[in-house]
């Protein structure tokens, strides 16, 4: 069976509806034909959150946010990046193989500290860490977003140079981008983001989820709020909506009020699920995934240690 791999930081705010459609439910479609591992990239998250507490809800968050929208712990591998050793150990070993202005290329870095994130060298080595991510487990898929491309190339052409330097080791994986995937706009138009703080956030209490939506920004005109159409399109087809958006031109507050019951409706199992997750019932699972993640990326590091002459 083919690999599937893919991570996810636990950085940021609450998962949004966003999060859902552009990647919760593209991997729920995907994951059931391969064997698929679903990392939560904490060590990632170490580049931009320096609270233990919150990197540790955020974890959980995250990978209850996955099984609620229906992930089958039996049949992938959900687990933590720092539980696996072999993926900071394997970063470094890459580390030493690529060169400084290879790195510098990174258009994530170049964006990140221009935005004024600390230039660490945790965030200058991070391309590395998720190529160690992929390549341990001989994965043969990655499904990521656009702006993950580059990413992938890093992983490829480090697979290829220590594979030309020693030995044959790691397989090159091919990348997964899902161009189909609409971008979700936020409440005021703009692509939905924890960073703009604009989200709807889908596992809120109702009423935080219903005051985003009460929030959403409409023109004056008193005709189709565009922004509240857009949103509301994702959980109903196009004929539903022109009668109801013509029935009820103008009248915005009855709109949100459909577009919220709506929304609430269609993640109505997710949320109940969510609820009910206990969060040692996560950390079970984490750990049950960490185990088996192990065992195959403690095989590949016997063969990698073995091939670079260390222990
Ligand atoms: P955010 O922009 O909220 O920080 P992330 O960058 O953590 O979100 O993205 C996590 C995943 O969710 C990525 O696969 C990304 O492509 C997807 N995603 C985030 N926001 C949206 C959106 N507005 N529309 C579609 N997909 C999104
Ligand atoms: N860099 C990815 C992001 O920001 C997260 C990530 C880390 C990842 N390691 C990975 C994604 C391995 C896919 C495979 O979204």
């Amino acid at each position: 069976m083919k690999r599937l791999f893919t991570g996810l930081q636990p950085s940021g705010d609450a998962i949004h509806i966003g999060n859902y459609f552009g990647a919760l439910k593209p991997f729920l479609g995907l994951y059931e034909g391969y064997e698929s591992l679903l990392c939560v990239v904490d060590y990632h998250a170490l580049t931009t959150i320096r609270d233990p507490e919150v990197l540790r809800k955020n974890t959980i968050h995250v990978a209850k946010a996955y099984l609620a929208v229906g992930v089958d712990p039996s049949k992938a591998i959900i687990f933590r990046q720092s539980a696996v050793a072999a993926h900071t150990e394997l970063a470094w070993i890459f580390e030493c193989l690529v060169t400084v202005p290879f790195l510098m290329q990174s258009h994530a870095y170049k964006d990140k500290t221009a935005k004024g994130l600390e230039a660490t060298a945790g965030l200058f080595n991070y391309p590395m860490l998720m190529a160690s991510d992929i390549l341990l487990y001989d994965t043969d898929i990655v499904p990521v977003g656009k702006d993950q491309e580059q990413h992938l190339e890093y992983a490829r052409d480090v697979a290829g140079k220590f594979n030309r330097s020693y030995s044959k080791i790691f397989k090159e994986p091919e990348t997964h981008i899902q161009k189909e995937v609409a971008v979700v706009p936020g409440i005021d138009g703009e692509k939905m983001s924890k960073s703009y703080k604009n989200t709807i956030p889908l596992f809120a209490p109702e009423d935080e989820v219903r005051d985003a939506i009460m929030k959403i920004m409409t023109d004056s005109d008193a005709t189709i709020p565009q922004n509240v159409h857009a949103i509301h399109s994702l959980f109903k087809n196009s004929s539903e909506l022109d009668s109801l958006y013509s029935e009820n031109k103008g009248n915005y507050k009855f709109l949100k009020d459909a577009l919220a019951n709506d929304l609430l409706e269609y993640f109505s199992d997710a949320r109940k699920s969510y609820n009910t997750l206990s969060d040692s019932k996560v950390e079970t699972i984490l750990k049950e995934g960490e185990e088996r993640a192990n065992s195959i990326a403690e095989a590949k590091m016997r063969e990698v240690r073995k091939a670079i002459g260390v222990r």
